[in-house]
């Protein structure tokens, strides 16, 4: 899908991009030619979907609780803790896995170096012994310790560029629209990504 990165040399691409700085860097020697088109294509595969599904899912929690919409219209300094209680409660990235370098034991389970893990994000972000009332979607809940990005030294590398794009495109919905309506939303069916295939909105102009 990504093969036509592999032809690609820093001419190629726009000065001043981030994708011409990766293969500037190679050039530098400060990392290998071949690390550029798996570099670039990491980025692109993980900040696109998850940022498309984020934001739908905020369209949709948002026009189904018309009362925390119009909370956030009377007060848009509320959108940082809504766009993390999005996340929360919808994580777009459901699983993700890690390999156990060393044994681990948590209860009774024994897990053997060399494992493969499952971690269930959308689970550890519902779990009622951390958030009171998990399932209740509430924008002031503001939950900053949620999953949705993963966690540790290889937690999501744009989650700050993810909260820009939100920002952008929430905050301009909730200057122009002063009600959502939706249709019946279509779900993507995947394992792992949790979002929609087809939302129908109608915005009413404030
Ligand atoms: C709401 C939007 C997003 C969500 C929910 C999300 C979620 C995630 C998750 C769960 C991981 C795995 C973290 C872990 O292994 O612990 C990850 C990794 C990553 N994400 Fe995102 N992501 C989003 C947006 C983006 C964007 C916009 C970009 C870049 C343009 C991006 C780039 C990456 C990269 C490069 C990694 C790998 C980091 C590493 O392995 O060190 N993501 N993301």
């Amino acid at each position: 899908m990504f093969g036509w990165l592999l032809s690609l040399d820093a001419t190629d691409l726009v000065p001043g991009s981030m994708g011409r700085a990766v293969f500037e860097a190679a050039e530098r020697g400060e990392i290998g030619r071949e690390s550029c088109a798996p570099l670039l294509a990491a980025y692109v595969v993980a900040g696109i979907d998850t940022t498309i599904n984020a934001m739908s899912n905020a369209v949709l929690l948002l026009a189904t609780h018309p009362e925390q919409w119009a909370a956030l219209r009377a007060d848009p300094a509320l959108l940082p803790g809504t766009l993390n209680e999005v996340l929360r409660y919808d994580s777009p990235v459901q699983v993700f896995s890690r390999v156990v370098r060393t044994e681990q034991r948590i209860g009774d389970a024994v897990i053997a170096a060399g494992e493969r893990v499952v971690l269930l994000y959308g689970s550890g972000n519902r779990d009622e012994a951390h958030y009171p009332d998990a399932d209740r979607f509430d924008i002031r809940r503001n939950p900053v310790d949620h999953l949705s990005f993963g966690y540790g030294v290889h937690a999501c590398a744009g989650q700050g560029l993810a909260r820009i794009e939100a920002t952008a495109v929430l905050g301009a919905l909730l200057r122009h629209a002063r009600h959502l309506e939706v249709g019946t939303p279509i779900r993507h069916l995947n394992n792992v990504i949790r979002g929609l295939d087809r939302l129908p909105v109608t915005a009413t102009p404030a």
